[in-house]
């Protein structure tokens, strides 16, 4: 008798732990949602304009931008990862 209440208890728990561990991992999924990467465009119209107006992508060629990007990468302190994304947008951008 008592043992039935016992295992069922014990099921219970598991049970639990299951659905804590499950909500743990769906939050931890979310919270990377919301940091969710931004595009190259919007990252060209924030970053770009903070220093000076922002660059028309008509304005260089694809080797040009480049060069650019690298520059500014340097001078605003961009991460690799975002400079990437922004230069992609700007030669895609740029009818080369
Ligand atoms: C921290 C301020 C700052 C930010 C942010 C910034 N720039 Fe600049 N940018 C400058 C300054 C200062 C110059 C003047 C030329 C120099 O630095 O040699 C310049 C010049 C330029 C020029 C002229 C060509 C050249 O290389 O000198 C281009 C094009 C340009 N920036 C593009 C960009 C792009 C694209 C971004 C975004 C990724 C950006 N800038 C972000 C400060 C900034």
């Amino acid at each position: 008798m008592g043992n039935g209440i016992l295992k069922n208890g014990k099921k219970g728990l598991v049970a639990m732990a299951i659905i804590l561990i499950a909500f743990w991992l769906h939050s931890c999924k979310t919270g990377e949602k919301v940091a969710v990467e931004k595009s190259g465009a919007e990252l060209w119209s924030e970053q770009c304009s903070r220093c000076h107006n922002m660059p028309d992508p008509t304005t260089y060629s694809d080797d040009k931008w480049e060069t650019v990007s690298m520059h500014m990468k340097v001078r605003a302190n961009i991460s690799t990862k975002e400079i990437e994304l922004i230069k992609q947008f700007l030669q895609s951008a740029n009818g080369d």
